[in-house]
């Protein structure tokens, strides 16, 4: 439909009807009768008696069975008076059925074409069951691991984030207006800064500087803006004393104007309802007046708008106009999706292979796990030789529910475990693999605060003592451990902050237990966060982070243990030593007394008396099975004015036996600024595969867009002056280091 004629429906439409394209619903409201309906969710929502009429409602929530979606399109639009379809909006952030690794893993395998094959086969599989957008990519920068939603962002880097943001929005949506076939529409969330909520407690207040909004915290949204995303969501915080949801400086000075956005922009759940709660509003009213003034579109799932928007709108002719313009974006992003031409989008016929769960999807799953699971520690015990007798004991040994707190259109029983990754390579590496769980994830007795989620958190009848009994039995007839441990996927995610974000105790109890056997332990962490490993790290021989590594962990992890893969990840957040030190990220400012490494115990510099400065593992940080030297960096000058480029070269060797993936870094400090930068910036980055014996010579290009950064009077610049490039293997390789000049 031409976008002339979406102006002539609205012409058409009365205050009601247009209201109705800005409210959100979910599935419960469409799939019962009309009474259950009535004196159900129509009665909890608290539409005001005759101010709602369902008939006249914009967009479904979270209504993920294709079956499911075609028979409420096509009995709505059998109902409705305009003729207008359904949106249908869904949670699939990192897998429809075939679930990829948590993003926090895939950001670590800095393979963005990885991740945008990952989007393309995410919104394929949504387009088959006739979902319209995703709630993905989140890009909410974290340097709290005690949030739970980290496991949900791409991690603490800027410009991780940002290529994050725009793979995934080209590969959801693809990169036409309108949306082909097999492409959904995408919607970056949680504008703005969610990821910084105070002493990371979830839906935290949120206050930062200008300097750190604008260089470390907006760009990712923007990343995603200018890669037309189609739907941007608010945050459920405050930002700076004002939530996100009735923020006019931060939706229609930043968003609107200064990102030239002019998409739909969607509450989070309920959001705009809570604008009140937060102490912004003392009625609904003024709820409604807020978020809509500053520009949200869409209400997901209160009746706030439905309540309120007619009798202003009417009553007002500005916001009669402002509403002409929401109900015209939300027409646009249905026109672009060809849902007026085609309301039953990608529903497939019977004729037409399915691709959910495709060998090739399946794949592509694993491989992205291969190169996101992250290699801590290795003391020579991986890989594993063959002809071993292998004990895999943890109660991740064999866990199915291991695909992350937002895998919601998930099915676990599709999830390999690592077991069935061991044994599936037995054969060709004659080993013996046995079994034991050894200790719950969690114990009954904790399990009781999860809520709704606790039926799905299975405890084993067995008492603690013959779990674990077991499970050293098996460890002292083995040659080697593996050891599967972690936290419960409902312990991160949405409401899932912890104020000590460590393995559970009695995780911790077996590992200690298992290690009398006196066998090599190797651990395998399976968590949405980086946990508190300090009083463990020394316990183990090995250490390989999986996050929650998706549909395909199992084989990706038995692949690394074996060598069939070499681990590449690197990690995209900080592991903190302790709690005391959060939040702690690789790109801090300087302080005027940094600590002394020459006079450590020197009283007044920046450090803790009881414990380090620095991580445990620093960002950027992952072993190889191989090694890699760096050397010659070089410049091709060492000054250059503000059109001119430098060009700074590494060599690279592997010294090793196995070919490898090297995640080459460049940092940048800016020595002297008018607001000072941090230690260290990522501003580049290669992953090279080395044959053994192999050299490459690995170039950068440094302009000057490498060093601009935002100051309140003088926006965005590079001022000259001296500046520090490290070229590495993590954030804290600071061998290859060159000085150059920005003259002018
Ligand atoms: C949730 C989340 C948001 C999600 C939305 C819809 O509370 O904050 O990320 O997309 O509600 O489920």
């Amino acid at each position: 439909m031409h976008d002339k004629d979406l102006k002539k429906i609205i012409s058409t439409l009365s205050t009601k009807e247009k209201v109705g394209q800005l409210i959100q619903l979910t599935g419960n409201f469409f799939d019962s009768s009309d009474d259950v309906i009535e004196t159900g969710p129509m009665k909890r929502i608290g539409f005001h008696e005759g101010a709602y009429d369902l008939r006249n409602t914009g967009s479904l929530l979270n209504v993920v069975n294709p079956e499911k979606i075609y028979a409420i399109q096509k009995k709505y639009l059998e109902t409705t008076t305009h003729n207008i379809p359904l949106l249908f909006m869904a949670d699939v952030i990192y897998g429809y059925k075939t679930i990829f690794p948590i993003p926090l893993a895939q950001s670590g395998s800095w393979n963005f074409s990885l991740i945008e094959e990952s989007a393309r086969i995410i919104a394929k599989e949504c387009y088959e069951a006739g979902i319209h957008v995703t709630f993905s990519p989140m890009v909410d920068i974290v340097r709290d691991p005690r949030w739970g939603r980290v496991m949900e962002s791409p991690g603490e880097d800027t410009l991780l984030a940002e290529k994050y943001a725009k793979s995934m929005v080209k590969g959801i949506q693809g990169t036409d207006k309108k949306i082909p076939k097999e492409h959904i529409a995408a919607c970056v969330k949680h504008f703005a800064a969610y990821g910084a909520p105070q002493s990371g407690l979830e839906y935290g207040a949120v206050e930062l500087s200008y300097d750190s909004l604008q260089n470390y915290y907006l760009p990712s949204y923007k990343a995603a803006i200018d890669a037309d995303v189609k739907l941007v969501m608010t945050a459920f915080n405050t930002l700076n004393g004002v939530p996100a949801t009735g923020n006019k400086w931060l939706n229609k000075e930043v968003l609107r104007k200064e990102y030239d956005y002019n998409g739909v922009l969607i509450s989070d759940y309920a959001a705009i309802e809570e604008l009140r709660v937060h102490g912004c509003t003392e009625t609904d009213k003024d709820s409604a007046r807020m978020a809509f003034e500053s520009s949200v579109d869409i209400d997901m799932k209160t009746s706030v708008y439905a309540n309120y928007l007619p009798e202003l709108a009417e009553s007002n002719t500005a916001i009669m106009e402002l509403l002409d313009e929401a109900v015209l974006r939300i027409l646009n992003l249905k026109n672009d999706l060809g849902l007026f031409e085609d309301p039953y989008r990608g529903l497939r016929d019977s004729t037409k292979d399915s691709s959910i769960l495709s060998d090739e999807h399946k794949q592509a799953s694993q491989k992205l796990a291969e190169e996101s699971v992250v290699l801590l520690k290795n003391d020579d015990v991986l890989p594993l030789e063959s002809e071993l007798n292998i004990a895999v004991i943890g109660p991740y040994a064999e866990e199915k529910s291991a695909l992350g707190f937002w895998a919601i259109t998930g099915d676990p029983k599709d999830t390999i475990t690592l077991k069935s990754g061991m044994e599936s390579l037995s054969d060709e590496f004659s080993w013996k693999v046995d079994v034991a769980k050894g200790a719950n994830i969690l114990e009954k007795e904790e399990i009781a605060k999860y809520g709704k989620y606790t039926e799905s958190m299975y405890v084993d009848e067995r008492s603690k003592e013959a779990l674990l009994d077991e499970a050293i039995q098996l460890a002292k007839r083995s040659d080697k451990v593996v050891l599967a441990l972690g936290e419960s996927v409902y312990q991160s995610g949405e409401g899932g902050s912890r104020t000590e974000p460590t393995l559970p105790k009695e995780q911790i109890k077996l590992l200690k237990e298992i290690k009398k056997a006196g066998k090599p332990i190797i651990l395998v962490i399976y968590a949405g966060r980086p946990l508190i490993l300090n009083d463990i790290q020394d316990e183990v021989d090995a250490i390989l982070y999986a996050w929650y590594p998706g549909t395909m962990g199992g084989y990706a992890l038995a692949n690394i243990l074996s060598g069939k893969a070499n681990p590449s990840g690197k990690l995209s957040m900080t592991f903190p030593r302790s709690v005391g030190q959060i939040p702690l990220f690789y790109n801090n400012y300087s302080s005027g007394r940094p600590k002394n490494e020459n006079d450590p115990n020197h009283r007044f510099t920046s450090r803790y008396l009881d414990e380090e400065t620095s991580a445990l593992y620093p960002f950027g940080y992952g072993l190889s099975y191989t090694n890699f030297k760096y050397t010659g960096l070089s410049l091709d000058k060492d000054e250059f004015n503000n059109d001119e480029e430098i060009v700074a070269s590494v060599k690279i060797k592997n010294t090793g036996h196995r070919e490898g993936k090297e995640v080459v870094q460049l940092y940048i400090h800016d020595i002297a600024a008018s607001v000072v930068r941090p230690v260290k910036e990522l501003k580049d980055f290669k992953k090279v595969t080395l044959k053994p014996g192999e050299e490459k010579e690995v170039s950068f290009i440094i302009k000057k867009d490498l060093l601009t950064y935002r100051t309140q009077e003088n926006g965005w610049q590079a001022e000259k002056g001296a500046f520090d490039v490290f070229v590495g293997s993590s954030s804290r390789d600071e061998k290859n280091k060159k000085r150059f000049y920005l003259i002018d």
